[in-house]
Parts: C-alpha cells; sequence; structure tokens
C-alpha cells in the first residue's frame, strides 16, 4: 500500500517541474540574442575526498589552475567579440556565452553541461512546464577526451551540437554514439597509423610504449598496436598510468623501462601526465631515450620547460600545423578587462599569475599585495606563451562554424530573420553542411563522422647550446593523399636524442645480412630471432630473409650463400698424375694389343693360330685396342 501511495505521489510529482541538486552557475557569462555554452578545465586536478555516503557530498574542490584553459577561452571570447563587431556575419544578432570549469573531471563535466542545456539559474519556482527549448546553441569544448565522451553522451539525444578543438580519441568519430559532436582537430585514428609508419620509416621494431590511462591513451595506443604489428614493430612493453595514481605504481612503470632493451618510447600521453613522467625520469636519472610523441604534448613550451634535464631532447612527433591568427595573441595578453570583470574565477587567475594576493591573510608567508595594476611583460609562463596558437585556432574555427551555421538558418542578409525559431537539430545540420575560409585562408569543414581533414607537421626537438628547445619541422603527413605519399620527412635534418646526428638503432635482434636466414626465439615476439646460415646449395639474396631458397640443377651456391653460380666443368689434364698414369696404361694396354695382332697376323698360317679362328681373333683385339684408346 504505502510503495502504491509513493508511486501516485511521485506520478503527482512529475507534472510540476522543479530543481533537483545544487544550482551550478557558469563561471563566466555575458547575455547575448543567441547563447553559446562553453567547457574548459580552468582546474586540473582535484581533491580526492573520501566519501561516508551517511551525508550528501560537499561539491568538488578543484585545484591546480591551467593557463591554458584561460587561453583557450580567450580565443572563444576574441572570436564571439569578433562576429559580435563584424557586419557581414550575423549582422543585428549579439552572441552571448555562458562558460563552465570542467576541472577536467568527468562526472562534474555531465554535470555543467547539463546545467548549459537546462539553465538552472533561471528555474526558480516550480512550473508546470518542463520542455523548455535548451539555453544554449551550441557548446565549444571539452579539451579532453574523456570529459567530452561523456559530456557527447549525455547531450547527444538533445542533438545539441558540440564542437571540440582538442578531443582527439578516434572513439568520438562514432555517430552512432555522439551524433551531436564534431571537432576541428584531426581523430586520432590517423595520427596513431602515421606513428606506427614514422617509427617504421626510422627502422625501429622494438618500442617501448607508455599512454595516459584514459579514453585517449588508450584508444590511441590500441590503434597504434595494431597498426605496429601490420608494420612488423613490436612492443617490448605498454604500460598506462594517470597523473592521480599513486607513487608505487609509477615507480613500477619506471622499472619496466629501466629493465627493458629498447631505445625508443613512443608516449601518447597528455601534458599533465607527461610532467608526471619528465619528473620522474628526471629524479632517476634516465636519459638517452628517444621519445616519439603526440600533438598533445609534442609542441607544447609548458612541456619543454618543464624538461630541465634534456630529457626529451631530440624528440620527435605530430603536431598540429602552426597557424596564425591576427589580433588574437594581443587580445589573449589584455588581462586589464577580465581584471574589471570582477569574478572569482579571474581574480584566482589574477593571483597565481602574478603571485600575489588581494586579501592578504598574514597567517601564512608574505606575499604581496595585488594592485591590478601588475604587468604581463616580464612574466614568463604558460600563459604568455602562445606556442599552442593551433589550438586556439581550432577554437576559433568552432565558432565561426557556429556563427556560419547561424547565419544560415536566419537568412541574414544585412538583417537577420528575428523570428526564426532555433532548434538544435537544425544547427547540428547546418554546421555539418558548412564549408568556408577563415580570414587566414584556413578551410574550415566536418566529414560526415565531424572530422576535418588530418594533416600534420613532423615536429623535432632540436636544442643549440643549452639554449631553448627548438620546434624544427621536418617534415609533413597529409592523410588525403595516396598511400606511398603520404609521409614526407627529412631524416637528414632531424637532430636525434642526446643531440646525436645519428639515428639511433632500436630493434631486438640485427637484421640478418643475405646468406642467412631468421630463426624466431621460442616464446619472444616475432622481431626477436637469430641468423642462421643457409645449408650448402641454398641461399638466400635479401637481407632478414624467412627462408633460404634452393638454387636451380645447373648451378650451386657460392661461399657466403648469397647467389648462386654455375657449377663449373672439370677435367682430368695430362699433367696429373691420375692423367699420366691412366694415359701411360692405356698406351701400354694399346701397344700389347698391337703387338699381338702383328704377332697373329706374321704368323697366321700356323697351326695354333688357325685353330683359334683368326677372323674373330683379329676382330677381338681390334676392339680391345680401341677400348684401352677409348680412356684418352
Ligand atoms: C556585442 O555587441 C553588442 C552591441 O552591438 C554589445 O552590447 C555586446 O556586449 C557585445 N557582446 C560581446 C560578447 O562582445
Ligand atoms: C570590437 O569592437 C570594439 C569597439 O569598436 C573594439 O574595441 C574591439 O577591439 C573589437 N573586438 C574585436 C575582437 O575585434
Ligand atoms: C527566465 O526565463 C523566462 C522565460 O522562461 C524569461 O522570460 C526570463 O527573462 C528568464 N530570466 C532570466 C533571469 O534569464
Ligand atoms: C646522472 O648521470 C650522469 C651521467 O650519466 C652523471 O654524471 C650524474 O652525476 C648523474 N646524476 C645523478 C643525480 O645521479
Ligand atoms: C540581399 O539583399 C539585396 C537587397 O536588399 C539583394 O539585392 C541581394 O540579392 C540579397 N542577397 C541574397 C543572397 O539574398
Ligand atoms: C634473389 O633471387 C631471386 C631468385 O633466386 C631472384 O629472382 C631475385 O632477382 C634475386 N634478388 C636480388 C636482389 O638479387
Amino acid at each position: 500500500l504505502q510503495l502504491l501511495l509513493a508511486a501516485c505521489f511521485s506520478q503527482a510529482a512529475e507534472l510540476v517541474c522543479s530543481q533537483n541538486g545544487d544550482l551550478e552557475s557558469p563561471q563566466l557569462v555575458k547575455d547575448g540574442d543567441v547563447m553559446l555554452g562553453g567547457l574548459f578545465s580552468f582546474h586540473n586536478n582535484w581533491k580526492e575526498r573520501e566519501e561516508t555516503y551517511t551525508e550528501k557530498p560537499l561539491p568538488l574542490q578543484c585545484t591546480s589552475l591551467n593557463f591554458r584553459e584561460f587561453q583557450l577561452a580567450q580565443a572563444m571570447l576574441f572570436a564571439i567579440e569578433e562576429i559580435n563587431n563584424s557586419s557581414d556575419l550575423l549582422p543585428g544578432v549579439s552572441l552571448g556565452y555562458k562558460i563552465y570549469d570542467t576541472c577536467g573531471f568527468n562526472a562534474r563535466s555531465v554535470k555543467v553541461a547539463l546545467a548549459l542545456l537546462n539553465d538552472y539559474e533561471n528555474v526558480s519556482a516550480p512550473s508546470k512546464e518542463c520542455g523548455r527549448p535548451a539555453q544554449v546553441q551550441a557548446i565549444m569544448g571539452e579539451a579532453s577526451s574523456s570529459p567530452s565522451t561523456a559530456i557527447a553522451t549525455v547531450i547527444g539525444p538533445f542533438f545539441i551540437p558540440m564542437i571540440s578543438h582538442f578531443a582527439t580519441c578516434a572513439c568520438l568519430s562514432d555517430k552512432s554514439k555522439y551524433p551531436s559532436f564534431l571537432r576541428t582537430i584531426p581523430s586520432d585514428y590517423y595520427q596513431s597509423r602515421a606513428l606506427a609508419q614514422l617509427v617504421k620509416h626510422f627502422g625501429w621494431t622494438w618500442v617501448g610504449a607508455v599512454r595516459t590511462n584514459d579514453d585517449y591513451g588508450n584508444s590511441g595506443m590500441a590503434t597504434f598496436t595494431e597498426t605496429a604489428q601490420h608494420l612488423g614493430i613490436c612492443l617490448e612493453y605498454s604500460v598506462s598510468f594517470f597523473r592521480t595514481d599513486p607513487a608505487d605504481k609509477i615507480q613500477k612503470i619506471i622499472n619496466t623501462i629501466k629493465a627493458s632493451t629498447s631505445k625508443v618510447i613512443v608516449a601518447f600521453l597528455s601534458q599533465a601526465d607527461m610532467d608526471v613522467i619528465i619528473h620522474e625520469f628526471s629524479s632517476h636519472n634516465l636519459t638517452g631515450y628517444q621519445w616519439v610523441g603526440t600533438e598533445a604534448w609534442i609542441f607544447d613550451f609548458q612541456t619543454a620547460a618543464g624538461d630541465r634535464n634534456h630529457i626529451l631532447d631530440g624528440a620527435v612527433g605530430l603536431s598540429i600545423p602552426k597557424a596564425h591568427v591576427s589580433g588574437l595573441q594581443e587580445f589573449i595578453l589584455n588581462v586589464e578587462p577580465l581584471f574589471s570583470s570582477n569574478n572569482d574565477l579571474f581574480t584566482e587567475f589574477w593571483e597565481t599569475l602574478f603571485s600575489c594576493e588581494f586579501k592578504l591573510s598574514y597567517s601564512v608567508e608574505i606575499k604581496t599585495r595585488c594592485t591590478g595594476q601588475e604587468d604581463l611583460t616580464g612574466v614568463g609562463n604558460t600563459f604568455t606563451d602562445m606556442s599552442l596558437m593551433p589550438i586556439f585556432n581550432n577554437m576559433y574555427k568552432g565558432v565561426y562554424a557556429v556563427a556560419r551555421a547561424l547565419h544560415n538558418i536566419l537568412s541574414c542578409n544585412q538583417t537577420c530573420d528575428g523570428n526564426a525559431q532555433l532548434d538544435p537539430l537544425t544547427i547540428l545540420q547546418q554546421i555539418k553542411e558548412i564549408h568556408f575560409k577563415t580570414k587566414e585562408g584556413d578551410e574550415v569543414y566536418f566529414n560526415e563522422n565531424g572530422d576535418p581533414a588530418a594533416k600534420y607537421e613532423i615536429i623535432n626537438w632540436q636544442r643549440r647550446d643549452d639554449g631553448p628547445v627548438e620546434f624544427a619541422v621536418v617534415g609533413l603527413y597529409d592523410a588525403s593523399l595516396p598511400e606511398d605519399r603520404q609521409m614526407d620527412v627529412h631524416i637528414e635534418s632531424i637532430v636525434w636524442a642526446q643531440n646525436s646526428l645519428m639515428m639511433p638503432v632500436s630493434v631486438c635482434s640485427e637484421k640478418c645480412p643475405p646468406g642467412k636466414r631468421k630463426v624466431l626465439q621460442k616464446g619472444k615476439p616475432v622481431c626477436c630471432y637469430d641468423c642462421l646460415h643457409c645449408a650448402e646449395g641454398e641461399i638466400s639474396n635479401s637481407t632478414d630473409s624467412v627462408t633460404c631458397v634452393r638454387c636451380p640443377l645447373e648451378s650451386w651456391s657460392n661461399e657466403n650463400r648469397d647467389a648462386c653460380i654455375k657449377k663449373e666443368a672439370e677435367f682430368l689434364s695430362y699433367n696429373e698424375i691420375m692423367g699420366s698414369l691412366l694415359t701411360a696404361a692405356s698406351l701400354f694396354g694399346t701397344c700389347m694389343t698391337v703387338a699381338v695382332a702383328v704377332i697373329f697376323v706374321t704368323h697366321r698360317n700356323t697351326p695354333l693360330v688357325r685353330a683359334n679362328n683368326s677372323e674373330l681373333s683379329f676382330l677381338l683385339l681390334f676392339s680391345l685396342k680401341l677400348c684401352f684408346l677409348c680412356s684418352l
């Protein structure tokens, strides 16, 4: 009865739309006619808490401010402001934004994504209507793959377009799972393949692999492993970790690497995890490894700045092609508007950026007081570093794609149709059909999986005389070209690990030269083998031959067993002992027979010869003579 009653009441309650859970207010907000959502992990990390399950969990406490995400948020604001200012694109329509901090935590990402759709702020009193349209027309973000999969799963059923600038996991191309996910960065489907081909190109068949234990690392490494196997590359080890893992797990990984024989490490790591690895390598004095990396860390000065012991020097990897957005750098570095916005997040940002405090607490060590007049010149940190400009460009392209789609839907021509109803599905379909060039000439379009064309630069870390690392471009990879022309690397211009000009060798066994064949070692990967000589009469004429082939009938193997040579004809010569003995015997026999024949002829009328049947005897003697001569 109680259950029934409860069911009745809950049904009655369903008719009323009311707020469940806590309010989440956006970190940054500005009103406009059309609203865009933004999801950034302004904080990298969070405080782990033991839940007691007896009281409501406290809100997540986010730690370690991430300047990169501030830059990305600035890039989004820049694009919005530029569109707002322009009279060609969306004239008379102002764009607004709502930006939330996800802390890089999946559960929080989902929560704030729902907050974006629902606009919790506005549900003050319970109302009958829950079916309000979504508050934002599109969502920009998230940077990492794992939060992106979580968000895309939640917003997919509502077809709210989500455009990510940095989530590369190939899993996100699956449109049956993530129907409204789009991105302006190529999928790892291409990057993993390209990396495997790069490793193969350098002849490294025995490599180790480290990955981040999330969707980005696991999915990327799975594709890499599969392609590597096809190309005959073996992984000596493949380990994963996450930056919040306990120290002993990371210690185990270091031990694995120390015990390994391969010299090349393929790292599918996010930038934050790369920092952890560099720190561990430094404290164990592990140098001399040749690193191969992904776009997440390979062209980031933050990684280079953390690498004080030159562990990563000579690293090669793929990066997003360089890009430039005019005006963006000045916009990002102009922090005055942030200060005047009087926002909690920006206060924290300001205090971290300039290591000062607005409200001095005298209990802790003395810090300087923030004046609000601090100057960015002289501040050399991640916030002032523009090496991630290609990613800012991705964000810029994403905002423009949404604006172009809106422009088409509102059929803007001098003025826009103010009465047009916006619905997410139409916007999503319109964005997928978009094809335009940015003011810098970059083409923007999405393929049927919502991915852009895959183009990478091949980057090499070169350091001269203890100066800063230079990210030299040593090649290109373009997945749109035919297979044999996709990769274009200039090996001569690469500086390898430990500033060496010699390409490192990383193989389990040396190549088998011609004349030998490979014999696999029991219980070891296929890249580990012994080389055995071919048997007599058999050859192998290529390196790393698996079998020896038998020479044709009239030929024979040479000394090195790497070529077939014609069999030589041999003669007995008169000068050899055997030859002269045989000749002598033959001549002696012939003479004897001739002598006997002569005697028979002279005495042919004697009874003795007659009795011997002279005709037959002559025939016999003649034949015998020929027999003796035969051997000559
Ligand atoms: C867009 O422009 C309008 C005026 O045209 C302004 O009021 C609004 O603040 C601008 N929005 C942004 C995000 O710059
Ligand atoms: C938009 O216009 C305002 C006022 O004209 C200007 O100060 C601002 O720099 C412009 N923003 C962009 C991104 O062009
Ligand atoms: C709340 O939503 C109503 C429409 O449902 C709208 O008229 C009103 O302006 C909103 N209030 C705020 C503060 O956004
Ligand atoms: C690291 O190794 C180098 C040479 O391999 C050596 O000179 C240096 O002292 C070592 N440093 C530490 C902290 O062990
Ligand atoms: C825009 O409007 C002008 C006149 O107001 C007209 O001549 C032009 O054809 C229109 N353009 C489009 C693309 O409809
Ligand atoms: C190797 O031997 C095979 C058959 O014996 C021959 O067809 C092939 O041309 C040879 N290759 C080289 C590189 O000598």
